[in-house]
């Protein structure tokens, strides 16, 4: 798969998508999402190649990154969209991609969502039987049929941070396994819903890639019991969850869709030969298609050597909440002397010498009014300067889809790099857009006030 690359230019500015980063800092100013379009590519099209030997389809996780000019690329590779609200869902619209590859997921759907969903005849992924019986009353009142799937906790436990591991037994999303068979029999009963699928997403971030093989046995024993019961199914969809290598220094390489799918296919092709059948597969990768085809480019706003050598920067959890939200590790560079590129230093906590050039023991923060707004703690960084440019890779999957205004601090712009050309495919937000839909009641208005 395709990684942030970590290039210099002869100048030692760091190039990403042909692009000098330093050049784009002048242009665009910072903060500075930066994304390269032929990681997206490249990264979508390993997963065609590495399922190829199945009827499969890539339905994009939308929550990942909602950029329109991104769902655009992913819609020109031919990718279908898992989308998780009504907003994600015209999105995907808006980009082209059609409807017959849409999921919509979610485990607390508005009726409004529903409607929507329906009306927009996309499929959507159940997640409780009380919201299997709203669907079907909402399409027997549009007058549409509901294609649907049922999101099956399978209660296995990936090796990943609490709070994005997704089919524990104790976690919102899906019914338990033993109340799916129950589940499609009331599908199977009720008006205008079409059962033509079955759903799991176990978590994000999965580096020990076993517990995918575990959840499609247990999918697809589930497949052979509704077939058993005369339920037929057009496809499986098992979700995303691949993760990807944020530590360079670790050297692990990470997961490859091609790994992914030794631990996937052969259970799922057992069942399709010993039912006779054929089905569609589907996965819904958000991280690893678009996790790495991004950096985040900063200014440095002060330094200062109080208990640690802390490198103020002008982007913060604001922009990047992964590492304060998860105490989720991204690496950081300094993008203007990359000849100097950070490393982690092998005792932590031995100071280093404070010469001129030598890596110092440096803490990342953001500019935001909290303790917690660290994005890189405990570094080995060349010391740095007012001024300097501070890289931060791998933020493609919930950089700027997490980002807020908290602080009162406009979101920052984005721009799409490809073979050294540049477009902006989201401007900065000005201070117009924190006032946007506020409203003074009249009666506080400044004369009442002051009565
Ligand atoms: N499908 C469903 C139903 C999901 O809930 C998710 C992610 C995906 C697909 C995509 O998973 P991926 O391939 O990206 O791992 N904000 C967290 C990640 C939350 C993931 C939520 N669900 C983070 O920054 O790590």
């Amino acid at each position: 798969m395709s990684r942030a690359g970590v290039k210099g230019g002869g100048d030692g500015n760091f190039i990403f998508g042909g692009v000098d980063v330093v050049d784009l800092a002048e242009q665009y100013g910072t903060p500075l999402y930066i994304t390269d379009e032929n990681k997206i590519r490249e990264n979508y099209r390993s997963y065609k190649t590495a399922f190829e030997t199945v009827e499969n389809e890539i339905y994009f996780a939308v929550k990942a990154n909602g950029n329109l000019a991104l769902l655009r690329i992913l819609a020109s590779e031919g990718a279908g969209a898992d989308v998780f609200s009504s907003g994600e869902l015209r999105l995907v619209e808006l980009a082209g991609i059609p409807k017959d590859k849409v999921l919509m997921n979610g485990n607390s759907k508005s009726e409004d969502e529903l409607i929507d969903a329906v009306e927009s005849e996309v499929k959507i992924s159940v997640d409780s039987l009380e919201e299997l019986q709203t669907l079907s009353a909402v399409a027997v009142e549009i007058g549409k049929e509901a294609e649907i799937a049922i999101r099956v906790n399978p209660d296995v436990s990936p090796d990943t941070h609490p709070k994005i591991a997704t089919g524990l037994s104790r976690s919102k999303f899906g019914l338990p396994y033993q109340q799916i068979l129950e589940s499609y029999e009331e599908a199977k009963r009720l008006p205008n819903i079409v059962i033509k699928g079955i759903h799991c997403h176990i978590g994000s971030q999965i580096l020990e890639i076993s517990v995918f093989k575990e959840a499609t046995e247990k999918m697809m024993k589930l497949v052979e019991e509704l077939y058993d019961r005369g339920i037929e199914l057009e496809f499986v969809d098992l979700g995303g969850g691949l993760g990807i290598p944020y530590n360079k220094t670790e050297e692990m390489p990470g997961p490859t869709p091609e790994d992914l799918a030794e631990m996937i296919l052969p259970a799922f092709k057992s069942t399709l030969k010993s039912l006779g059948i054929n089905l569609k597969l589907i996965l819904e990768p958000g991280r690893s298609i678009v996790g790495p085809a991004s950096i985040l480019l900063s200014r440095v706003n002060t330094i200062k050597r109080a208990y640690s050598n802390f490198v103020a920067i002008d982007a913060g959890f604001n922009l990047l909440l992964r590492p304060s939200m998860y105490g989720a590790y991204h690496e950081v560079i300094v993008a203007n002397k990359l000849s100097e590129l950070s490393k982690l230093s092998e005792d932590k906590h031995e100071l280093a010498v404070d010469s001129a050039s030598a890596p110092v023991l440096t803490t990342v923060v953001g500019p935001v009014c909290e303790s917690g707004d660290i994005i890189a703690k405990d570094r080995m960084l060349r010391p740095v300067k007012r001024g300097d440019l501070i890289a931060i890779l791998d933020v493609g999957a919930y950089g700027f889809s997490m980002s807020s205004q908290y602080n009162g601090r406009p979101r920052c712009a984005e721009v799409l790099v490809c073979d050294g050309m540049v477009d902006v495919i989201r401007s900065r937000e000005t201070v117009e857009d924190l006032l946007r839909n506020q409203i003074i009641p009249q009666r506080l208005e400044r004369r009442a006030v002051e009565r």
